[in-house]
């Protein structure tokens, strides 16, 4: 499965797969050095020496990219889950300090060691689910000092692992617990972010992106611009948390910033679809956390593609909203809640992904020139990744030509 092309796919071509029966692909310096039926590659003189790998019939397809991860944090928030399930509302639980303050302040309390580690398990079990590019949020520490070390563990992690890590600013998650009841709490924190922090950032190249959660209980429209441009003075890109709990106006300030992407979705209405259709800021759909949260209203992605929208998919990995790392299912979640057919899914989950971290050059779709990054699948026919809801079926995951997980019943 190739998903040839390296531009965002809209409406129909999100179902072309580019599907090769009986297929093989030739690597060099962990790049694709060709692609096609097996005798196409076989015949290619450099093929000859080169050493085989047999996937036994198996099914390869480009390495996940997931675009929507809150990848450093210190903990679980288990005994909100319970709370949740009893009836208490997201809002509620965040109200009386739960919610991301509560995570605030156990990553505050955490040494810098712990929450390496933590992430190291985490990227090693994305990468035995098949996703071989991870988006990486800060926003759990909310000061100077807790913000840049999640920053600079995003780069440590990039150089020390082999996932590829992409780094975002979410400075402005929620006013932290020591701005709030003060006049102007919000201002003057946000003046924190732009005054000591991006400098920082910007100088020393932390983030590629700058995010906001935009919602009711988190940014306004207007403050969120305001972040949004202070970032890009810096040269981080835009993206935004979108009409996640409640319709705000945060896709259309997306789409007015040319945001890379917006995410969440579920409250978006007529009119945002239509703009969103016409626009390249990406929808990335986050199920993951409607399950979690026992949700019913899930992002509407039928009209969103029907509009023409450039959609993908996302864990959102969090200790929140959704603590999956799983992209198999997360496509399972897409197919039987949001609708998409299986190849939609898959197809937002690598190359529009890609797309909306800047990368459909390099990863998203086995091309040649592309960075060889493989997910291969024990399955007979594409449509069981999904189908096999919360079972791994992920056999083997390739990152730039290096086999980086192997299930146990391979023989490498
Ligand atoms: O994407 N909505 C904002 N941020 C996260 C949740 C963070 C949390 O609850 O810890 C999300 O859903
Ligand atoms: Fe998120």
């Amino acid at each position: 499965m190739t998903l040839g092309g390296r531009g965002a796919r809209r409406g129909s071509s999100l179902s072309n797969l580019g599907l090769i029966e009986d297929g093989a692909l030739l690597l060099r310096d962990g790049l694709i050095a060709a692609a096609g039926t097996r005798t196409e590659v076989e015949a290619q003189p450099e093929a000859r020496a080169a050493e085989k790998l047999d996937l036994g019939g198996r099914l390869a397809l480009p390495g996940f990219v997931d675009s929507h991860t809150h990848l450093i944090h210190a903990a679980s928030r288990a005994e909100e889950y319970e709370l949740k399930i009893a009836g208490a509302t997201y809002e509620e639980i965040a109200r009386k300090g739960g919610g991301i303050l509560n995570s605030v302040k156990k990553l505050r309390a955490a040494t810098g060691a712990d929450l390496k580690k933590r992430a190291l398990a985490a990227l090693k079990l994305f990468a035995a689910y098949g996703t071989t590019t991870v988006e990486a949020k800060s926003g759990y520490g909310l000061d100077v000092t807790s913000e840049l070390k999640i920053l600079r563990l995003h780069k440590e992690l990039a150089k020390e692992q082999p996932l590829e890590i992409v780094s975002t600013f979410l400075g402005a998650h929620v006013v932290p617990a020591e701005y709030r009841g003060k006049t102007g709490g919000a201002e003057r924190y946000i003046q924190l972010i732009e005054q000591n922090l991006l400098p920082e950032i910007g100088e020393n190249r932390l983030a590629e992106f700058c995010d906001v959660f935009c919602d009711r209980g988190a940014f306004s429209v207007e403050q969120s611009k305001h972040v949004l441009q202070a970032g890009r003075q810096w040269g981080l890109v835009p993206r935004l948390h979108a009409e996640q709990l409640s319709r705000t106006g945060a896709a259309r300030l997306a789409i007015l910033m040319r945001a890379a992407s917006c995410d969440h979705l579920e409250h978006v209405n007529k009119n945002d679809i239509r703009a969103l259709g016409k626009s390249e800021t990406v929808a990335t759909l986050l199920p993951g956390c409607d399950f979690h949260l026992g949700l019913k209203q899930y992002a509407p992605a039928r009209a969103l593609i029907e509009a023409g929208a450039v959609v993908s998919l996302a864990t959102d990995y969090n200790p929140g909203t959704s603590p999956t790392l799983s992209m198999p299912m997360i496509l399972s979640l897409a197919c039987t809640q949001l609708r998409m057919t299986p190849a939609e899914a898959i197809t937002a989950a690598t190359i529009n992904a890609a797309y909306s971290l800047g990368r459909e050059k390099s990863i998203g779709s086995l091309e040649v020139g592309k960075q060889a990054d493989i997910a291969v699948f024990e399955v007979a026919d594409y449509r069981e990744i999904p189908y096999y809801f919360g079972v791994n079926r992920c056999w083997m995951t390739v990152k730039r030509g290096r086999v980086i997980h192997a299930a146990e019943q391979a023989a490498i």
